[in-house]
């Protein structure tokens, strides 16, 4: 990945849980790294996430919902790594409008940068598999219809549609990757609402019990965040532009079977208990995606089994839970 030398790379969101492990691995290859975060309270923002870059890395602490700043930082980027958004679910629906200003105005004033000050720049953009909605078969492919059962899906959406079109129209390289469960080290563990992977976590951390809906029996895939990063890199040098594909993992698991290999490791209770309405409504069953046209485009695939991903997990909270544990405002 020697591209990645000395080229200017740019990650929105670059505080959060996968721009901050991206940062990390840009650093590592010999870039010249910029991070926007607009460090909102309750999202993924942590300034110990970068601790180890601090000084290697340009930050700038503004909002991709902000043109002017937006505009003076993407000219002369190389690369754009557009991971900024609102990822809760049931967030988006109890408030809608900050979901479209961030996860739709945000990008889309990133794209309008771009084709203002830098159409050359190569972007990848990080959607989500929930686009899809609830699925028709298994395992999600691309053709697969697409029907988001949520707001944050819709918006998704809509922000890839805003990047291919600005491919088709101004032709800049865009490439979109829908994500799957993504965990690892720097996985934002306080929120009660943006999926359960962080929150199984810290409960499984602090011993306290963790909750399993109708038995826990729902299928997920799981990538390893090292796997996401390889794909983020790829996807980035990359000639795919204006195609968007599915990450995704050949050996899924049940939600029960994730809380049961964290007990392996460390100690608590499982208590089984019924969905909650709410969010037994937004809830899309079993899921795991194909990430075959990612793997025949590029080759990427993923290398990292859950087993082996949540133990380097769990080392890296072992060393590090006190920071994750207090808002980002305190985690230094
Ligand atoms: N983590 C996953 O499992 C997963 C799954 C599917 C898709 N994704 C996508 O990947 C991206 C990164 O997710 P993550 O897990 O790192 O989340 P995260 O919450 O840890 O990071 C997102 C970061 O974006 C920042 N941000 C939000 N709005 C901003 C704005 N307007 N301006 C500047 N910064 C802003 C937040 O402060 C936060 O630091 C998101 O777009 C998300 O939708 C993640």
């Amino acid at each position: 990945m020697s591209t990645f030398k000395q080229a200017r790379v740019l990650i929105t969101g670059g505080l959060g849980f996968i721009g901050s492990n991206l940062a990390i691995r840009m650093v590592e290859r010999g870039a010249r790294v910029t991070l926007i975060d607009a460090m909102i309270p309750s999202y993924g923002a942590r300034t110990f996430n970068i601790d180890s870059i601090r000084d290697r890395v340009q930050v700038n602490f503004s909002d991709i919902r902000e043109p002017y700043s937006v505009d003076y930082l993407v000219a002369e980027q190389d690369y754009i790594f557009c991971l900024a958004g609102q990822l809760s679910h049931i967030d988006s629906m109890r408030n809608p409008i900050n979901d479209l200003q961030i996860n739709c105005l945000g990008h889309l004033n990133v794209l309008e940068s771009c084709r203002k000050h830098n159409p050359k720049v190569k972007l990848v953009l990080t959607s989500t598999r929930q686009v899809y909605g609830k699925p028709q078969y298994l395992p999600v492919n691309e053709q697969h219809p697409i029907e988001p059962v949520d707001i944050n899906g819709i918006h998704k959406l809509a922000a890839e549609q805003y990047f291919q079109l600005y491919h088709k129209v101004y032709g800049i390289a865009a490439t979109v990757l829908r994500l799957t469960n993504t965990y690892g080290p720097r996985m934002d563990l306080l929120s009660q609402d943006k999926g359960f992977t962080g929150i199984f976590l810290r409960k499984a951390l602090l011993g306290e019990k963790i909750q399993l809906f109708d038995g826990g029996h729902q299928l997920r895939d799981f990538n390893a965040i090292d796997d996401v990063l390889d794909a983020l890199e790829i996807a980035a040098l990359g000639d795919h532009p204006g195609r968007i594909f599915n990450l995704g993992h050949h050996q899924p698991h049940s939600l029960r079977e994730f809380v049961e290999i964290l007990a392996q490791r460390l100690l608590f209770e499982i208590e089984d208990v019924p969905f909650p309405a709410e969010r037994k409504a937004i809830d899309i069953g079993d899921y795991y995606g194909s990430y075959e046209d990612f793997h025949q485009a590029t080759g990427w695939k993923p290398k990292i089994p859950l087993q082996k991903g949540l133990e380097q997990t769990i080392d890296f909270y072992e060393e590090h839970l006190q920071h994750y544990l207090k808002s980002h405002r305190k985690d230094v």
